[in-house]
């Protein structure tokens, strides 16, 4: 039996999110991306299976319009788990996880991008209540296909 646990991002474990981060995603993240996290609380975790680290999931909070400072959505920047420890719920725990804070946090809505053919990912996302809401030609500048499907799921 696995045991899934979900870990706060500190100072100290920042070099693993990186590794994880270059390791998982063909985009590079900048320094401030990484000091950004240390910030995040609750909305960017490392997940670990039987202690050993796995995964991350890294979301910033945003104003849902910059005029009214009271409404907030999340936006999910990566969610990835290493490929030998996928298909263990690990992915669906730090969604699900990200949701939950997002309920109790007066938070509207929860959105995201996917480059348009990272099939296994938009079905995760399907699967965990995100619809495709549109697709953004030429989202990304330095990664093939160029375009990304915007992806939301809205808090009740
Ligand atoms: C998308 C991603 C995060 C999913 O992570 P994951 O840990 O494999 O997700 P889960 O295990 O929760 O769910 C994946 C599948 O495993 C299944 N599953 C969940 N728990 C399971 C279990 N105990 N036993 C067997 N299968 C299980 C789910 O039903 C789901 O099925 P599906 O593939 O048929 O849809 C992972 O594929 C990934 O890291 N991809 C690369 C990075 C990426 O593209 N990230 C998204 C864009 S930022």
């Amino acid at each position: 039996m696995s045991r899934i646990d979900l870990g706060d991002i500190t100072r100290n474990n920042l070099g693993q999110v990186r590794v994880l981060h270059k390791t998982l995603f063909p985009v590079e993240y900048k320094d401030n991306f990484y000091n950004e996290l240390l910030e995040a609380g609750e909305f960017a975790k490392l997940a670990y299976c039987n202690d050993v680290c796995v995964g991350t999931v890294c979301c910033r909070k945003e104003f849902v319009d910059e005029q009214v400072k009271d409404k907030f959505k999340i936006y999910m920047m990566t969610l990835g788990v290493l490929d030998p420890y996928r298909h263990l719920g690990i992915g669906t725990k730090m969604v699900q996880h990200i949701l939950e804070q997002a309920k109790s946090s007066n938070i509207t809505q929860v959105y995201l991008h996917v480059q348009i053919n990272n099939t296994e990912a938009v079905d995760f996302y399907k699967k965990n209540g995100f619809d495709i809401i549109s697709t953004e030609q030429d989202y990304y500048k330095n990664i093939t296909p160029r375009d990304a499907y915007l992806l939301a799921k809205n808090i009740d």
